[in-house]
């Protein structure tokens, strides 16, 4: 297996003007996987997680497990963890500060020890990133809480079952909660959930676990049980990683194929690339081809909104593609509130972007020059490769440890599709 250095020192290489062509298989979801590695806190039983991507974070993920004691190891797309022996109760900080999913452990330490301690994960380049819904969740079920010097400390001598209304709706506070009540005897209703895949991808292998779930609208009905088995479960594949690869083929005026993918987890992002031009045509149960109509980019205007509607993890890609449409766009970011750093980056490279509060209104250009940029998050780097896939001539993207967290092997996906693009390593002279 390829073992993957991120060095901070690492950046990307792009040669912009390739029309993107051929196949590549999108890798399973980092968000379902992170979730579904913490449920195997829940039981001493072997768990196989199939298909789990091979990322900084899920990495890091598994390297909290064997600080907490389980054992882990991975066979091709295959990670296999046994949680039998835990040793530790505490999430430090230097782990969650790589990592915000870390909060996810807090449940099922609670659940096995009657105590946790996790470090509060702090805001991030997006946003503050509060975590007051799960906190407020974790007492509702009987746990004491008190945050202090930067640690979350839970104590629950009996957890109870409850009935909650989220204030928001929050991806991983209902993953969260539906990690503790999995494990809670007695029926709990959750109410304001979030519902992406990756949510729903978590109830299928908490159900394979024992417990009841029943999901209708934005209610979930939990019946727990402490007595939770292992599992063995095939992540989804990843939505926002396939989103990404159709937005490379309409900006590069490509035609490509994606296999392994999930196309009604796509329905807000596939009716926005209809509407800037893009063509998606099915061709098998989970193959779909992916190209531009004419010659032209349609400018478009875009929501973030939790799922159902556009993904807030799809935006830094679409403000790259409508930088290039052949008109006027407004992108409106409702989820995060500092999720436009990509923005310099891109009129760094000549695109025409105006910033007022959470709109970014976007006047198409001709062309954009490759220059070099930095990545500031996750999505923001993907957004600035897909920008220099199209500019003329170099585009260096440094700090690239950022899509590391996110994107199995982009570079080399990339490249099987036609792509002029390296990685390299900043040497010190
Ligand atoms: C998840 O983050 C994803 N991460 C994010 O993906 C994604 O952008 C986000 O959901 C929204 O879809 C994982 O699944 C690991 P939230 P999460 O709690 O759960 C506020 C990526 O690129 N909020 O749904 O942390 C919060 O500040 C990452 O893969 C509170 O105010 O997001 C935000 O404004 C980036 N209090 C909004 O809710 C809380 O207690 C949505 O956050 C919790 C959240």
């Amino acid at each position: 297996m390829m073992n993957i250095t991120s060095s901070s020192s690492d950046f990307y290489l792009v040669e912009g003007g390739k029309r993107l062509k051929g196949s590549v298989r999108v890798s399973g979801s980092k968000n379902a996987s992170l979730p579904i590695i913490f449920a195997t806190l829940l039981t001493s039983e072997s768990c196989t997680v199939q298909e789990a991507p091979n990322l900084l974070d899920v990495r890091n993920a598994l390297s909290l497990l064997e600080y907490l004691g389980a054992e882990s190891y991975r066979v091709g797309e295959n990670l296999y963890i046994k949680a039998e022996r835990l040793k530790s109760h505490e999430t430090p900080h230097h782990i969650v500060r790589k990592m915000r999913a870390s909060i996810l452990s807090m449940g099922p330490l609670l659940v096995r020890f009657g105590e946790a301690v996790v470090a509060m994960p702090g805001g991030c380049s997006i946003g503050l990133r509060p975590v007051d819904q799960h906190i407020k969740l974790f007492e509702r079920a009987g746990a004491r809480v008190s945050i202090k010097h930067g640690y979350i400390y839970l104590k629950a001598d009996k957890l109870k079952p409850i009935e909650f209304d989220f204030d928001l709706v929050t991806v991983t506070g209902t993953e969260n909660a539906l990690l503790l009540l999995s494990a809670v005897e007695g029926r709990s209703i959750l109410r304001n959930v979030a519902i992406e895949p990756e949510v729903l991808d978590l109830i299928e292998v908490l159900r394979k676990m024992g417990a009841e779930i029943e999901l209708w609208d934005r209610t979930i009905e939990i019946r727990g049980t402490p007595n939770l088995t292992g599992f063995s479960h095939r992540v989804i594949p990843d939505r926002i990683e396939a989103g990404t690869f159709m937005v490379a083929s309409l900006i590069t005026g490509g035609d490509i194929v994606l296999e392994n993918i999930r196309l009604e987890h796509l329905g807000s992002v596939c009716g926005k690339l209809e509407e800037c031009g893009g063509v998606i045509e099915k061709i098998g149960s989970n193959r779909v081809r992916v190209y531009r109509k004419g010659a032209y980019i349609h400018p478009t205007n875009i929501q973030t909104q939790e799922y159902p509607g556009f993904p807030t993890d799809m935006q830094a890609q679409f403000m790259s593609l409508l930088s290039l449409a052949n008109g006027v766009s407004e992108i409106t970011e409702n989820i995060f509130e500092n999720r436009f750093q990509h923005v310099a980056e891109l009129s760094r490279m000549g695109a025409d972007i105006k910033i007022h509060g959470r709109t970014a209104v976007v006047r198409g250009v001709e062309k954009i020059s490759g220059a070099e940029v930095f990545s500031t998050d996750l999505r923001a780097s993907a957004g600035l490769v897909l920008a220099g896939l199209v500019a003329e001539g170099r585009t260096t993207i440094r700090d690239i440890y950022h899509l590391d967290r996110g994107y199995e092997f982009i570079d080399k996906k990339l490249r099987k599709l036609g792509a002029s693009i390296e990685r390299l390593t900043e040497h010190e002279d």
